[in-house]
């Protein structure tokens, strides 16, 4: 990676000396800039990019040590070498003590002053090559990567905009799908710790002896195979957002201890003694049915409420409308441009099959769907054989379903059942209009009428081509 280099300031009263130096760096391909005092090099640095000053310690006006003290103070990052007209230790110990990168005392070669930018230069492009690859190995995370124009998933999107700033813990709760790793995400990114450390840990995935470790660090000797004492990944997001996933699957122990640590932030490693104190901010989230959890004496309900002070509950996707189909199409762009292939949408069948599938898995089942119907398809649009046979799935998420049905109005209800037993049928007959009237022991118009009344629209099918 190649990083350009901004300019380097030089900051002197003397005319002579600000064009010597001048000289000198233009000399070795560096861009100079230059101010007569330190109040207008502070002006200067406010406003544009420089990658190291270079000052003198006897200016007029504010003084070269001032000038150094308001640098550490509004730019700690940017280096500042200082010049003065006599070497005297007390005097370097001074300029080093009021935050200077290095001190050269007149008169000094140029060599020495240029092996100091050069080493300043060298800096500056190592953290900005760092700065590069830390920000290609974050995921991606924002408001824009919710899809979805729902009222459940506007409300999502609104309140993470309002709980972000804050430093309040947030408790997600969702069927497992509904994106509760990208609204952790999104909190993180829209938060002002954006720039800190955010720290996914899945509580489910790491066994209990190890997570309570693996979270607070341990003393060497706390437990066999502990030849060393370690950190705990609390303390290495110092200042950042730990992501707690699953915590419906932690142990009672570890919530204990948890807890304890969300009242103060204060915390001891495994088999030490020592009080350690962090500012972490906690989002943690769970598919489990916490009520549930917490009745069955599996989850604190002290805890639950400590982690409860902004609640999510992304909507399942079923209960989204029309964000299925906002979804599906985004999904299909998406992978259609990654497979190289050119599907312009869903044919009415397909977009039938998406709308009446009730989604047990949220979007990660349908992102899986159309990603494989992207893979089998051979015309330009998805036909319903290319999605997944929804019938093993739907009779998983049938009882659930109806207890959901069980509360619309009676027509509500007739409506859905309605369309689940013709699109059900359609499906077996590959959306074959009269083998399915002929399976339904309709007449093929009193099949058409139906379908025409439950609003199931095959008239682009595979079937029967545009007409
Ligand atoms: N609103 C959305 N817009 C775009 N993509 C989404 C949306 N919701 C979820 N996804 C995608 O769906 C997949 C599953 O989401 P995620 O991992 O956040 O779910 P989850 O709620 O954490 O699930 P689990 O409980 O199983 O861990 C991911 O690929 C995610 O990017
Ligand atoms: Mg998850």
């Amino acid at each position: 990676m190649k990083v350009v280099l901004p300019p380097l300031l030089i900051v002197d009263d003397e005319k002579n000396m600000r064009a010597s130096l001048e000289t000198v760096m233009q000399d070795e391909g560096y861009d100079v800039s230059s101010a007569e005092s330190a109040e207008l090099a502070l002006e200067l640095v406010g406003q544009n990019a420089y990658f190291m000053v270079i000052t003198d310690a006897r200016l007029g006006g504010m003084s070269g040590y001032e000038f150094l003290k308001e640098m550490a103070k509004r730019h700690p990052d940017l280096p500042v070498l200082m010049i003065t007209a006599y070497a005297t230790p007390k005097l370097a110990v001074e300029a080093i003590k009021s935050g200077a990168i290095d001190y050269l005392a007149k008169p000094f070669a140029p060599e020495e002053l240029l092996h100091a930018v050069s080493r300043c230069a060298e800096r500056y492009q190592l953290i900005q090559e760092n700065q590069a690859l830390k920000n290609a190995t974050m995921p991606q995370f924002g408001l824009d990567r919710i899809i979805g124009q729902s009222e459940g998933i506007t409300q999502v999107k609104d309140l993470i905009a309002t709980v972000a700033k804050t430093h309040a813990t947030v408790l997600i709760l969702g069927e497992s799908g509904t994106g509760k790793e990208l609204i952790a995400g999104a909190i993180h990114a829209l938060s002002d710790r954006r720039e800190a450390s955010y720290t996914r840990i899945n509580c489910a995935a790491i066994p209990d002896q190890l997570l309570e470790s693996e979270l607070f660090g341990h003393e060497k000797g706390a437990f066999t195979g502990a030849i060393r004492s370690k950190s705990g990944r609390m303390q290495e997001a110092d200042g950042g957002t730990v992501f707690l996933d699953e915590i419906g699957d932690m142990s009672r122990p570890l919530q204990a201890k948890l807890l304890r640590f969300l009242e103060d932030g204060t915390f001891t490693r495994v088999g030490g003694n020592t009080e350690l104190k962090v500012d972490v901010r906690l989002i943690a989230a769970t598919n489990r049915d916490i009520v549930s959890a917490i009745r069955n004496h599996q989850f604190r309900e002290d805890l639950f409420h400590r982690l409860n002070v902004v609640q999510f509950t992304p909507p399942a996707l079923r209960e989204r409308g029309e964000d299925t189909l906002i979804l599906a199409k985004h999904f299909l762009e998406h992978f259609s441009a990654s497979m190289g292939k050119a599907i312009q949408g869903f044919s009415p069948a397909a977009t039938e099959v998406l709308q009446a599938h009730h989604w047990p898995g949220n979007v990660r089942e349908l992102r899986n769907a159309i990603e494989r119907s992207v893979i089998l398809e051979t015309t330009d649009h998805i036909q319903p054989s290319s999605l997944p046979n929804f019938k093993v799935e739907s009779q998983l998420g049938s009882s659930e379903a109806n207890e959901n049905l069980s509360q619309g109005t009676y027509q509500e209800q007739m409506h859905f059942h309605e369309r689940q037993i013709f699109l059900r049928k359609l499906s077996d007959h590959d959306f074959q209009l009269e083998s399915t009237a002929k399976a339904l022991d309709l007449p093929l118009h009193e099949l058409q009428y139906r379908l025409h009344q439950l609003r199931i629209n095959l008239s682009q099918a595979p079937d029967t081509p545009e007409s």
